[in-house]
Protein backbone atom coordinates (compact mmCIF):
# COMPACT_ATOMS: atom_id res chain seq x y z
CA UNK A 1 0.00 0.00 0.00
CA UNK A 2 1.14 3.46 -1.38
CA UNK A 3 1.95 5.95 1.58
CA UNK A 4 1.40 9.22 -0.48
CA UNK A 5 -1.69 11.26 0.41
CA UNK A 6 -2.83 12.51 -2.48
CA UNK A 7 -4.92 15.57 -3.91
CA UNK A 8 -5.42 17.85 -6.78
CA UNK A 9 -7.36 20.55 -8.45
CA UNK A 10 -10.13 18.93 -10.15
CA UNK A 11 -12.26 20.08 -13.31
CA UNK A 12 -15.89 18.64 -11.57
CA UNK A 13 -17.51 18.65 -15.22
CA UNK A 14 -17.00 19.78 -18.94
CA UNK A 15 -16.75 23.44 -18.98
CA UNK A 16 -17.00 23.84 -15.15
CA UNK A 17 -14.88 26.31 -13.31
CA UNK A 18 -12.77 27.43 -11.38
CA UNK A 19 -11.12 23.86 -10.68
CA UNK A 20 -12.07 22.25 -7.35
CA UNK A 21 -9.26 20.91 -4.60
CA UNK A 22 -9.95 17.97 -3.02
CA UNK A 23 -8.55 14.53 -2.44
CA UNK A 24 -7.10 12.30 -5.37
CA UNK A 25 -6.61 8.45 -5.58
CA UNK A 26 -3.45 6.97 -4.31
CA UNK A 27 -0.66 6.49 -7.32
CA UNK A 28 0.10 3.16 -8.69
CA UNK A 29 2.47 3.05 -11.10
CA UNK A 30 1.74 0.40 -14.43
CA UNK A 31 5.41 -1.40 -15.21
CA UNK A 32 6.34 1.71 -17.58
CA UNK A 33 5.37 4.73 -15.04
CA UNK A 34 6.67 6.42 -12.54
CA UNK A 35 5.38 7.96 -9.56
CA UNK A 36 6.51 11.86 -9.46
CA UNK A 37 5.85 13.74 -6.30
CA UNK A 38 4.96 17.34 -8.33
CA UNK A 39 7.08 20.32 -7.06
CA UNK A 40 5.97 22.33 -10.00
CA UNK A 41 3.62 22.27 -12.58
CA UNK A 42 3.73 24.44 -16.10
CA UNK A 43 0.36 25.97 -17.86
CA UNK A 44 -0.07 24.81 -20.76
CA UNK A 45 -2.86 26.36 -23.91
CA UNK A 46 -4.35 22.98 -23.68
CA UNK A 47 -5.57 23.48 -20.01
CA UNK A 48 -7.56 26.44 -20.87
CA UNK A 49 -9.11 24.67 -24.26
CA UNK A 50 -9.86 21.57 -22.19
CA UNK A 51 -11.38 23.42 -19.53
CA UNK A 52 -13.28 26.24 -21.22
CA UNK A 53 -14.27 24.50 -24.86
CA UNK A 54 -13.65 20.75 -24.02
CA UNK A 55 -11.85 20.48 -27.19
CA UNK A 56 -11.44 16.79 -26.39
CA UNK A 57 -14.18 14.14 -24.46
CA UNK A 58 -13.17 13.24 -20.69
CA UNK A 59 -14.83 11.39 -17.93
CA UNK A 60 -15.39 13.83 -15.50
CA UNK A 61 -14.26 14.51 -12.63
CA UNK A 62 -11.06 14.90 -14.32
CA UNK A 63 -7.69 16.66 -13.53
CA UNK A 64 -5.59 18.36 -15.86
CA UNK A 65 -2.22 19.48 -16.82
CA UNK A 66 0.66 17.80 -18.75
CA UNK A 67 4.01 19.43 -17.25
CA UNK A 68 5.78 18.07 -14.36
CA UNK A 69 8.87 18.67 -12.35
CA UNK A 70 9.36 17.04 -8.81
CA UNK A 71 11.02 14.06 -7.17
CA UNK A 72 10.58 10.17 -7.67
CA UNK A 73 9.04 8.41 -5.24
CA UNK A 74 7.88 5.15 -6.90
CA UNK A 75 9.16 3.39 -9.56
CA UNK A 76 6.74 0.54 -11.74
CA UNK A 77 8.08 -2.77 -11.48
CA UNK A 78 10.19 -2.28 -15.05
CA UNK A 79 11.65 0.82 -14.87
CA UNK A 80 15.31 0.70 -14.38
CA UNK A 81 16.56 4.01 -15.81
CA UNK A 82 15.43 6.03 -12.59
CA UNK A 83 16.14 6.05 -8.85
CA UNK A 84 14.37 7.32 -5.88
CA UNK A 85 14.69 10.76 -4.94
CA UNK A 86 16.12 11.69 -8.64
CA UNK A 87 15.12 15.25 -10.12
CA UNK A 88 13.05 14.91 -13.32
CA UNK A 89 10.56 16.17 -15.63
CA UNK A 90 7.21 14.50 -16.97
CA UNK A 91 5.02 15.00 -19.93
CA UNK A 92 1.87 13.37 -18.29
CA UNK A 93 -0.36 12.04 -21.13
CA UNK A 94 -3.71 11.68 -18.98
CA UNK A 95 -6.39 13.51 -21.45
CA UNK A 96 -5.06 10.64 -23.98
CA UNK A 97 -4.70 7.84 -21.78
CA UNK A 98 -8.07 9.01 -19.96
CA UNK A 99 -6.27 7.89 -16.42
CA UNK A 100 -6.71 11.48 -14.30
CA UNK A 101 -3.95 9.41 -12.42
CA UNK A 102 -1.54 10.40 -15.29
CA UNK A 103 -1.73 14.54 -15.13
CA UNK A 104 -0.12 17.32 -13.43
CA UNK A 105 -2.57 18.66 -11.35
CA UNK A 106 -1.88 16.82 -8.42
CA UNK A 107 1.09 16.17 -5.85
CA UNK A 108 1.71 12.82 -6.70
CA UNK A 109 1.62 11.89 -10.46
CA UNK A 110 2.35 9.11 -13.00
CA UNK A 111 4.02 9.10 -15.80
CA UNK A 112 5.64 6.78 -19.00
CA UNK A 113 9.45 6.26 -18.41
CA UNK A 114 9.65 6.87 -21.84
CA UNK A 115 8.33 10.53 -21.41
CA UNK A 116 10.37 11.55 -18.35
CA UNK A 117 14.49 12.67 -18.07
CA UNK A 118 16.44 13.58 -15.32
CA UNK A 119 17.44 17.40 -14.16
CA UNK A 120 20.72 17.76 -13.25
CA UNK A 121 21.51 20.08 -10.00
CA UNK A 122 22.51 22.81 -11.51
CA UNK A 123 18.93 23.52 -13.29
CA UNK A 124 15.91 24.36 -10.82
CA UNK A 125 13.01 22.71 -11.04
CA UNK A 126 11.19 25.83 -11.65
CA UNK A 127 12.88 26.27 -15.11
CA UNK A 128 13.07 22.75 -15.88
CA UNK A 129 9.06 22.08 -15.85
CA UNK A 130 8.82 24.50 -18.60
CA UNK A 131 10.24 22.12 -21.22
CA UNK A 132 8.09 18.72 -21.06
CA UNK A 133 5.50 19.46 -23.71
CA UNK A 134 7.71 21.49 -26.00
CA UNK A 135 10.15 18.70 -26.26
CA UNK A 136 7.48 15.88 -27.22
CA UNK A 137 5.30 18.33 -29.61
CA UNK A 138 8.90 19.93 -31.09
CA UNK A 139 10.42 16.24 -31.59
CA UNK A 140 7.07 15.04 -33.07
CA UNK A 141 7.24 17.67 -35.81
CA UNK A 142 10.61 17.75 -36.72
CA UNK A 143 11.41 13.73 -36.12
CA UNK A 144 7.78 11.97 -36.46
CA UNK A 145 6.39 14.33 -39.33
CA UNK A 146 9.59 15.76 -41.07
CA UNK A 147 12.24 13.22 -40.49
CA UNK A 148 14.39 15.40 -39.70
CA UNK A 149 17.88 13.63 -38.15
CA UNK A 150 17.44 13.10 -34.93
CA UNK A 151 19.17 14.95 -32.55
CA UNK A 152 22.80 14.85 -31.36
CA UNK A 153 25.40 16.62 -29.21
CA UNK A 154 27.66 16.72 -32.42
CA UNK A 155 25.20 17.20 -34.68
CA UNK A 156 26.32 16.97 -39.22
CA UNK A 157 25.19 19.97 -41.10
CA UNK A 158 22.60 18.92 -43.08
CA UNK A 159 22.89 22.15 -45.36
CA UNK A 160 19.12 22.42 -44.73
CA UNK A 161 17.33 25.37 -43.27
CA UNK A 162 14.47 25.32 -41.31
CA UNK A 163 11.87 28.25 -40.66
CA UNK A 164 10.72 27.63 -37.02
CA UNK A 165 7.46 30.14 -37.29
CA UNK A 166 6.78 31.35 -33.76
CA UNK A 167 10.33 30.94 -32.27
CA UNK A 168 9.67 32.77 -29.20
CA UNK A 169 7.01 30.39 -28.26
CA UNK A 170 7.22 27.36 -25.39
CA UNK A 171 7.14 24.77 -28.46
CA UNK A 172 9.03 27.19 -30.71
CA UNK A 173 12.08 27.51 -28.43
CA UNK A 174 12.38 23.75 -28.29
CA UNK A 175 11.92 23.40 -32.07
CA UNK A 176 14.66 25.98 -32.17
CA UNK A 177 16.91 23.98 -30.48
CA UNK A 178 16.26 20.80 -31.31
CA UNK A 179 16.35 21.24 -34.78
CA UNK A 180 20.03 22.82 -34.38
CA UNK A 181 20.63 19.66 -32.74
CA UNK A 182 19.06 17.73 -36.03
CA UNK A 183 22.25 19.73 -37.90
CA UNK A 184 19.44 22.24 -39.60
CA UNK A 185 20.24 26.18 -39.81
CA UNK A 186 17.28 27.58 -38.25
CA UNK A 187 15.53 30.72 -38.97
CA UNK A 188 12.61 31.83 -37.30
CA UNK A 189 10.27 34.61 -36.02
CA UNK A 190 9.55 36.84 -32.64
CA UNK A 191 8.49 39.96 -31.65
CA UNK A 192 11.46 42.37 -31.59
CA UNK A 193 11.94 42.47 -28.17
CA UNK A 194 12.51 38.80 -27.95
CA UNK A 195 15.15 38.52 -31.09
CA UNK A 196 18.24 37.99 -28.53
CA UNK A 197 16.72 35.31 -27.13
CA UNK A 198 15.97 33.16 -30.20
CA UNK A 199 19.19 33.72 -31.42
CA UNK A 200 20.66 32.88 -27.72
CA UNK A 201 18.63 29.81 -28.70
CA UNK A 202 20.20 29.09 -32.42
CA UNK A 203 18.75 30.70 -34.86
CA UNK A 204 20.78 32.51 -37.72
CA UNK A 205 17.76 34.95 -38.96
CA UNK A 206 15.06 36.40 -37.27
CA UNK A 207 12.26 38.40 -38.34
CA UNK A 208 9.43 40.38 -36.23
CA UNK A 209 6.03 38.18 -37.42
CA UNK A 210 3.97 41.62 -37.58
CA UNK A 211 6.15 42.98 -40.24
CA UNK A 212 4.28 42.59 -43.26
CA UNK A 213 7.36 41.76 -45.21
CA UNK A 214 8.51 38.89 -43.19
CA UNK A 215 6.83 36.18 -45.71
CA UNK A 216 8.60 37.89 -48.68
CA UNK A 217 11.99 38.43 -46.95
CA UNK A 218 11.95 34.37 -45.42
CA UNK A 219 11.10 33.38 -48.95
CA UNK A 220 13.82 35.04 -50.60
CA UNK A 221 16.21 32.96 -47.81
CA UNK A 222 14.66 29.54 -48.21
CA UNK A 223 15.46 27.02 -51.21
CA UNK A 224 14.02 24.02 -52.07
CA UNK A 225 14.03 21.11 -50.20
CA UNK A 226 14.24 23.27 -46.87
CA UNK A 227 11.72 22.50 -43.56
CA UNK A 228 8.86 25.05 -41.82
CA UNK A 229 7.05 24.34 -38.98
CA UNK A 230 4.37 26.58 -37.72
CA UNK A 231 5.02 26.52 -33.76
CA UNK A 232 1.61 28.67 -33.36
CA UNK A 233 -0.70 27.35 -35.90
CA UNK A 234 -3.81 29.92 -35.81
CA UNK A 235 -5.21 30.63 -39.23
CA UNK A 236 -2.97 33.47 -40.27
CA UNK A 237 0.29 31.79 -39.54
CA UNK A 238 -0.89 28.11 -41.12
CA UNK A 239 -1.63 30.74 -44.50
CA UNK A 240 1.92 32.77 -44.04
CA UNK A 241 3.79 29.33 -43.45
CA UNK A 242 1.82 27.59 -45.95
CA UNK A 243 2.66 30.57 -48.29
CA UNK A 244 6.05 30.83 -47.93
CA UNK A 245 6.51 26.76 -48.50
CA UNK A 246 4.61 26.83 -51.64
CA UNK A 247 6.95 29.06 -52.71
CA UNK A 248 9.84 27.35 -52.65
CA UNK A 249 7.85 24.05 -53.90
CA UNK A 250 5.91 22.78 -51.20
CA UNK A 251 5.65 19.44 -48.83
CA UNK A 252 4.80 18.83 -45.37
CA UNK A 253 3.95 21.54 -42.98
CA UNK A 254 3.15 20.56 -39.53
CA UNK A 255 0.66 22.07 -37.68
CA UNK A 256 -0.35 22.47 -33.92
CA UNK A 257 -3.57 23.03 -34.26
CA UNK A 258 -6.57 21.38 -36.78
CA UNK A 259 -5.20 22.36 -40.13
CA UNK A 260 -7.29 25.84 -41.17
CA UNK A 261 -7.09 28.96 -43.54
CA UNK A 262 -6.25 29.05 -46.82
CA UNK A 263 -4.61 25.83 -49.02
CA UNK A 264 -1.92 25.66 -51.31
CA UNK A 265 -2.02 22.76 -53.26
CA UNK A 266 1.48 21.56 -52.85
CA UNK A 267 1.34 21.73 -49.27
CA UNK A 268 0.38 19.31 -47.07
CA UNK A 269 -0.78 20.31 -43.73
CA UNK A 270 -0.11 17.69 -41.25
CA UNK A 271 -1.39 18.09 -37.24
CA UNK A 272 1.03 17.46 -35.02
CA UNK A 273 0.42 14.87 -32.32
CA UNK A 274 2.89 15.78 -29.29
CA UNK A 275 2.67 12.40 -27.64
CA UNK A 276 3.85 10.70 -30.46
CA UNK A 277 7.12 9.95 -28.87
CA UNK A 278 5.33 8.67 -26.03
CA UNK A 279 3.28 6.23 -28.26
CA UNK A 280 3.20 5.81 -31.53
CA UNK A 281 6.63 6.60 -32.26
CA UNK A 282 8.85 5.11 -29.51
CA UNK A 283 12.25 5.45 -31.04
CA UNK A 284 11.22 9.45 -31.59
CA UNK A 285 11.28 9.19 -27.80
CA UNK A 286 13.89 6.73 -27.31
CA UNK A 287 16.29 9.28 -29.42
CA UNK A 288 15.18 12.35 -27.64
CA UNK A 289 13.90 11.75 -23.91
CA UNK A 290 16.17 8.82 -22.98
CA UNK A 291 19.24 10.06 -25.02
CA UNK A 292 19.78 13.55 -25.95
CA UNK A 293 17.79 15.45 -23.32
CA UNK A 294 20.04 13.98 -20.17
CA UNK A 295 23.41 14.54 -22.32
CA UNK A 296 22.33 18.29 -23.59
CA UNK A 297 21.25 18.75 -20.01
CA UNK A 298 24.24 17.21 -18.64
CA UNK A 299 26.57 19.47 -20.40
CA UNK A 300 24.32 22.82 -20.26
CA UNK A 301 23.38 22.90 -24.08
CA UNK A 302 19.94 22.65 -23.78
CA UNK A 303 17.95 25.21 -22.20
CA UNK A 304 15.08 25.61 -20.12
CA UNK A 305 12.94 28.49 -22.12
CA UNK A 306 11.06 30.81 -22.16
CA UNK A 307 11.54 31.90 -18.36
CA UNK A 308 9.17 30.94 -15.89
CA UNK A 309 6.44 33.33 -14.94
CA UNK A 310 6.15 31.61 -11.35
CA UNK A 311 2.92 31.40 -9.21
CA UNK A 312 3.44 30.49 -5.54
CA UNK A 313 0.65 28.84 -3.04
CA UNK A 314 -0.22 24.90 -4.15
CA UNK A 315 -3.18 23.58 -5.90
CA UNK A 316 -5.37 26.61 -5.15
CA UNK A 317 -3.59 28.51 -7.38
CA UNK A 318 -3.68 26.86 -10.51
CA UNK A 319 -7.22 28.26 -11.90
CA UNK A 320 -5.08 31.53 -11.49
CA UNK A 321 -2.35 30.12 -13.30
CA UNK A 322 -4.73 28.69 -16.28
CA UNK A 323 -6.49 32.32 -16.76
CA UNK A 324 -2.94 34.63 -16.77
CA UNK A 325 -2.10 32.06 -19.98
CA UNK A 326 -5.43 32.37 -21.38
CA UNK A 327 -4.80 36.40 -21.52
CA UNK A 328 -1.45 35.59 -23.31
CA UNK A 329 1.93 35.40 -22.68
CA UNK A 330 5.60 36.73 -24.75
CA UNK A 331 8.38 33.81 -24.19
CA UNK A 332 7.37 33.11 -20.90
CA UNK A 333 5.75 30.18 -19.63
CA UNK A 334 3.16 30.26 -16.06
CA UNK A 335 4.18 27.82 -14.00
CA UNK A 336 2.51 26.96 -10.19
CA UNK A 337 4.62 25.64 -7.69
CA UNK A 338 2.49 22.96 -6.31
CA UNK A 339 4.07 21.62 -3.63
CA UNK A 340 7.69 23.09 -1.99
CA UNK A 341 10.85 20.73 -3.69
N1 LIG B 1 -0.65 19.52 -31.08
C1 LIG B 1 -0.02 19.49 -29.91
O1 LIG B 1 0.32 18.41 -29.40
C2 LIG B 1 0.30 20.79 -29.22
C3 LIG B 1 1.22 20.78 -28.14
C4 LIG B 1 1.58 22.00 -27.56
C5 LIG B 1 0.99 23.18 -28.01
N2 LIG B 1 0.07 23.13 -29.01
C6 LIG B 1 -0.54 24.39 -29.52
O2 LIG B 1 0.52 25.16 -30.05
C7 LIG B 1 0.24 26.55 -29.89
C8 LIG B 1 1.45 27.21 -29.24
O3 LIG B 1 1.57 26.75 -27.89
P1 LIG B 1 2.71 27.34 -26.94
O4 LIG B 1 2.45 26.87 -25.56
O5 LIG B 1 4.03 27.10 -27.55
O6 LIG B 1 2.37 28.91 -27.05
P2 LIG B 1 2.84 30.14 -26.14
O7 LIG B 1 4.22 29.92 -25.63
O8 LIG B 1 1.78 30.47 -25.16
O9 LIG B 1 2.84 31.29 -27.28
C9 LIG B 1 3.20 32.59 -26.93
C10 LIG B 1 4.12 33.12 -28.02
O10 LIG B 1 3.41 33.14 -29.26
C11 LIG B 1 4.04 34.09 -30.07
N3 LIG B 1 3.06 34.49 -31.10
C12 LIG B 1 1.80 34.87 -30.93
N4 LIG B 1 1.22 35.16 -32.13
C13 LIG B 1 2.17 34.94 -33.07
C14 LIG B 1 2.20 35.05 -34.49
N5 LIG B 1 1.13 35.46 -35.17
N6 LIG B 1 3.34 34.71 -35.13
C15 LIG B 1 4.43 34.30 -34.44
N7 LIG B 1 4.46 34.20 -33.10
C16 LIG B 1 3.35 34.52 -32.43
C17 LIG B 1 4.41 35.21 -29.14
O11 LIG B 1 5.60 35.73 -29.68
P3 LIG B 1 6.11 37.23 -29.43
O12 LIG B 1 5.74 37.58 -28.03
O13 LIG B 1 7.57 37.16 -29.69
O14 LIG B 1 5.36 38.07 -30.43
C18 LIG B 1 4.59 34.53 -27.78
O15 LIG B 1 5.95 34.48 -27.37
C19 LIG B 1 -1.06 26.63 -29.06
O16 LIG B 1 -2.14 26.83 -29.93
C20 LIG B 1 -1.15 25.24 -28.42
O17 LIG B 1 -2.46 24.88 -28.10
C21 LIG B 1 -0.29 21.97 -29.62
Amino acid sequence: MSPFINEAAWIASAKSKPLQIGPAPTPIPQENEIVIKVAYAAVNPVDWKLQEEAIFELKYPFILGTDVAGTIVQLGSGVTRFKLGQRVIGHCDGFVSGKASNSAFQLYTTCREILVAAVPDSLPLANAVVLPISISTASSALFVQLKAPLPTLNPQLTGKKILVWGGSSSVGTSAIQLARAAGLEVITTASSANHAQVKELGATEVFDHKDPDTVDRISNLLRPGDLVIDCISGEDTQVKCGEILSRIGGGKLPVLNSPNGSVFENVERVFVNGLAPGFTNPEVGDAVWRQYIPSAFAKGIFQAKPDPVIINGGLGKVQEGIDLLKRGVSAKKVVVEIAPE
